[in-house]
């Protein structure tokens, strides 16, 4: 038996279409439609390529969007400005600072800069704090996308044994914060975890973000399992995930594809984020 691919795709598309006619009754009303800045410094070709797509996606439902593309020495206190800048702009709802910055840039301190009411990602420390707490403003657009997934699934979590692999700031940590207030008994494993295979085995569901290609394989799966893969590496000039997609796709009962699966549903869950900033200006 072959799994059930969750189509990020389509959910991202339809997703996009609500937002889109949201904004178009905005407009109607006479509102000015959500805002969003994205600021690029220095010419990363795969941070170009996810500014561009960040900017069309803005365009595709009737956004504002500025981009901002800065030479990589660019010194810090402009950057600064241009943050503390936008802070202050009321046309601007959201505002992304793409990572990672050139070495010679504080990155933490440049994020702290943003007004958290703007910070569509989920980064700055007073958001993550608030979402920890269980009372979040924002949720980061990665784990967002994932849950929003499980939820067009008809994934119900209550009980449910999660495994999250990979314990980063912006996925493995908040995605398990965000499991577990859908009462999923969750667990975290990571680089030095012993018995890796034993603990994804015994998982219902089972979220990969390690950055390594091909990392859960089907040793490492059983069957009835949904897979959540949240890897985006460069191997042989192909993007592939963290889950060695066809070996695994044979066991499992559900699994998302790379491309095509959490990649465009992180993308739609800034804009949902930048929706959210717009409507807590506005009406508080
Ligand atoms: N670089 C790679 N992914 C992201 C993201 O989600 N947000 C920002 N700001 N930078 C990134």
């Amino acid at each position: 038996m072959t799994a059930n691919i969750i189509d990020g795709k389509a959910i991202a598309g339809a997703i996009r279409a609500d937002i889109a006619q949201k904004v178009k009754n905005m407009v109607e009303k006479g509102l000015h439609p959500p805002g969003l800045a994205v600021i690029l410094v220095g010419d990363d070709p795969a941070s170009q390529i996810y500014v561009r797509n960040k900017k069309n996606d803005c365009i595709k439902v009737g956004f504002y969007t500025e981009e901002h593309l800065l030479p990589a020495m660019t010194p810090e206190d402009e950057l600064r400005k241009l943050i503390l800048r936008l802070n202050q702009d009321p046309k601007i709802h959201g505002i992304l600072l793409q990572l990672p910055l050139p070495k010679d840039l504080n990155e933490k301190a440049m994020l702290e800069l943003i007004s958290p009411e703007k910070d569509v990602d989920c980064f700055h420390p007073v958001n993550v704090g608030n979402l920890f707490l269980g009372i979040p403003r924002f949720l980061p657009c990665t784990p967002a996308g994932v849950m929003e997934m499980l939820k067009y699934e008809k994934v119900d979590l209550k009980g449910k044994k999660a495994v999250v692999v990979g314990r980063s700031n912006i996925v493995g940590k908040p995605m398990a914060m965000m499991l577990l207030s859908e009462h999923a008994t969750v667990t975290i494993c990571h680089s030095r975890t012993v018995n890796l295979p034993k603990i994804t085995r015994e998982a219902d569901i089972v979220v990969v973000a390690i950055g390594k290609a091909k990392f859960l394989t089907a040793e490492m799966v059983s069957k009835g399992q949904i897979i959540i893969d949240v890897g985006q590496n460069r191997l042989d000039e192909k993007l592939v995930g963290d889950v060695d997609f066809d070996a695994v796709a044979q066991i499992v009962a559900a699994i998302t594809p790379v491309p095509g699966g959490v990649g465009p549903m992180t993308r739609a869950m800034l804009l949902k984020n930048t929706m959210q900033a717009e409507r807590l200006v506005r009406k508080g």
